[in-house]
């Protein structure tokens, strides 16, 4: 398979590090021109020259949709997640995590969609997550609005049937970013050498794993990267997993 993005302009929401970095790097590859996001200039130039893209200053959160005139990809990407005990989630931060999680992509999707449509073509994703239909006891809050996404996604793939722009949402896993070393060492002891800490770690906290490895970055980026590709057109309204068959079902 070719996967060729060129002439095709995207835009991945929190891009400067980890997933938003890998995909960012994907769709360079295959030819699109990128728009590296985050609020930190120095770290969007930075991570915008390392991927050979364009560096898109803005704090999606509080909205950013005159950050770019027009993109054929959107990948919504950013996210937050922290872990709170559930009955100590205040109003507040129900709020919070929707704005943040939910309501700045739907907002993206609000600035651009009509354009793709016009254009006839264009591409919308949204990166999910296993929270989004295991729902974490630890992390309520997260698992809502990720659920949320995946209902978005699929209402928005509806307004946009018939006009050769696809929606959809990527379930990704426990994945392999920055921080993640530490958190895992912190579980299984700091002795082991990486490789045999991440084993133990899937063994013993993450069972469910059928890889029983964390995910690369760029595993989830091949997945949005063929999504964003005209190869995908007939995959719309869809949750794909790459979740290292984490989720204990056949359908998302
Ligand atoms: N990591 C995992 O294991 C995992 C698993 C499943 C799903 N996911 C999902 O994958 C996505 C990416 O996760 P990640 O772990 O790769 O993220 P991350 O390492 O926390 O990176 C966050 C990125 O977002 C940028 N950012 C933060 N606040 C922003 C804002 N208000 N506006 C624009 N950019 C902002 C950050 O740059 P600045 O600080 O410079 O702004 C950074 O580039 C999230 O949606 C997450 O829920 C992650």
């Amino acid at each position: 398979m070719n996967i060729d993005l060129t002439g095709r302009t995207a835009l991945v929401t929190g891009s400067t590090q980890g997933i938003g970095l890998a995909i960012a790097t994907g769709l360079a590859r295959a030819g699109a021109r990128v728009g590296v996001n985050g609020r930190n200039a120095e770290r969007v130039e930075k991570a915008a020259a390392e991927v050979g893209g364009f560096p898109v200053v803005a704090d999606v959160v509080a909205g950013a949709d005159e950050a770019l005139p027009d993109v054929d990809i959107l990948i919504n990407n950013f996210g937050i997640f922290e872990s709170r005990p559930a009955l100590e989630i205040t109003d507040e931060e129900w709020r919070r995590y929707f704005d943040a999680n939910v309501l700045s992509a739907v907002r993206l999707t609000r600035a651009y969609l009509p354009g793709m449509m016009t254009r006839g073509w264009g591409r919308v994703q949204y990166i999910a997550s296993d929270s989004a239909v295991t729902t974490p006891s630890e992390m309520i809050h997260y698992g809502m609005s990720k659920t949320a996404l995946l209902a978005v996604s699929r209402g928005f793939a509806k307004e946009a049937a018939g006009t050769g722009v696809t929606v959809n949402s990527v379930i990704a896993g426990p994945t392999h970013t920055g921080g993640v070393e530490e958190f895992v060492h912190s579980l299984v002891g700091r002795d082991l050498p990486w490789e045999e800490a991440q084993r133990e770690f899937m063994r013993l906290h993450r069972p469910h794993s059928l890889i029983q490895r964390l995910i690369e970055p760029e595993e989830i980026a091949n997945m949005v990267t063929y999504l964003a590709s005209p190869l995908a057109s007939a995959t719309t309204g869809g949750a794909l997993r790459v979740d290292g068959g984490y989720v204990d079902a056949i359908l998302p």
